[in-house]
């Protein structure tokens, strides 16, 4: 039998352990994973373009566990009442090959675009950042709010949306938290005196969420929304005068803010930094970018967390999704068998 977790269950899961704690654990095992980057197997995602939209396999494997997710983006989705990403998720045992955990991934991967956010955050930003700015208040936005208080110490939100329902939204599900929320009038208002900045927008077009001007010295960047060919939120001088940090740079060269600048661009693969291989920050003033896409290692660490969590909670489900033949040659047995049963 498969291990399943679906919607109702990673609800209850989550609930139970609480998302503060599960955003923490996350982070710790995003680190470890990350201090361990050369041993994965890794490989760019594979994508499907269409017009409103991209379907995504984002496979990897460690040698001992092999997972994989198939997502999609499409930002018109939300105005028929649909997700913009939706997800599930793969855990195979590379010694046999079978399949052994399947996961609901679009709350998954809302809760691992946070933990990630917040990891990268914690090396590159100024240690004493408490302001954020938040502009894009969709699907993923209160996860990125909470994991930036949590991990980073965020402590006042400057919140701005072009859609006054994701805003009044996103206002109602933040009430009573450990830090304070304040609406913006533009981005560029969102953008005064915040430490942070997130862009979490949705557009399939190479959009200015976030222009040179609007940048001050020693901010970090953490730019979610761009995640795919022909779809960006910063502009091009943001990032010149900025120190980028990546994921996987092969895919992120594809569907990154930086597909707008040369491919030979300096930038920085994250794991170096959390090695301590290569410094992130390297004064106050720096303006320090993570041109985040979202990587196959971090739905990697997310899917062995929620599997570790559904084993000690409970909260999930035995699924016949393999065969299991008395005999693994008489496969057509399975068929004759159950005619067998039907009958009797
Ligand atoms: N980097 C990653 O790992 C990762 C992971 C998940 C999602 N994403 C991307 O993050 C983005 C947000 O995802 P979501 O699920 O929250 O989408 P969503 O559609 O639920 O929310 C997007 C929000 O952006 C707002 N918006 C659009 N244009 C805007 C503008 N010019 N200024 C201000 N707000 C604007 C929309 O009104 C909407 O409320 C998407 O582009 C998605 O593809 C990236």
């Amino acid at each position: 039998m498969v291990q399943f977790v679906g919607v109702s269950d990673i609800v209850k899961l989550i609930n139970q352990v609480g998302l503060e704690t599960v955003l923490r654990d996350l982070a710790d095992r995003l680190e470890a994973d990350f201090k361990r980057w050369p041993e994965f197997e890794k490989t760019p995602r594979l994508a499907s373009h269409s017009r409103d939209g991209v379907i995504e396999l984002m496979p990897i494997s460690d040698h001992a566990h092999y997972a994989f997710k198939y997502v999609n983006g499409h930002p018109k989705n939300t105005a028929r009442g649909l997700q913009t990403v939706a997800a599930f998720g793969v855990v195979s045992d590379v010694d046999t090959g079978y399949t052994i955990f399947v996961s609901e991934m679009t709350l998954l991967t809302a809760v691992r675009t946070a933990a990630m956010s917040a990891l990268a955050a914690r090396y590159l930003a100024r240690p004493d950042s408490r302001t954020m700015a938040l502009i894009g208040l969709g699907a993923q936005s209160e996860f990125q709010a909470i994991a930036f208080a949590e991990l980073v110490g965020i402590e006042h939100i400057r919140a701005y949306d072009v859609d006054e329902a994701a805003t009044a939204k996103f206002v109602r599900n933040m009430r009573g938290r450990n830090f304070s929320v304040e609406v913006a009038e533009s981005a560029a208002d969102a953008v005064v005196g915040a430490d942070i900045i997130t862009t979490a927008t949705a557009d399939k077009q190479q959009a200015t969420i976030l222009s040179e001007n609007m940048v001050g010295a020693g901010v970090h960047i953490n730019a979610v929304g761009g995640d795919c060919p022909g779809k960006t939120e910063l502009e091009a001088a943001v990032l010149r005068r900025s120190a980028i940090f990546v994921e996987l740079t092969e895919q992120t060269r594809i569907e990154g803010e930086i597909q707008q600048l040369a491919q030979d661009h300096p930038v920085t693969e994250l794991w170096e930094v959390i090695t301590g291989q290569v410094e992130g920050r390297s004064s106050r003033d720096t303006v320090t970018i993570f041109d985040s896409v979202g990587f196959a290692m971090e739905d990697f660490s997310a899917l062995q967390l929620i599997r570790d969590i559904a084993q000690q909670t409970g909260h999930f489900q035995d699924i016949d999704l393999i065969v299991e033949p008395r005999d693994p040659r008489d496969l057509f047995g399975l068929l004759t068998e159950a005619d067998a049963m039907a009958e009797a």
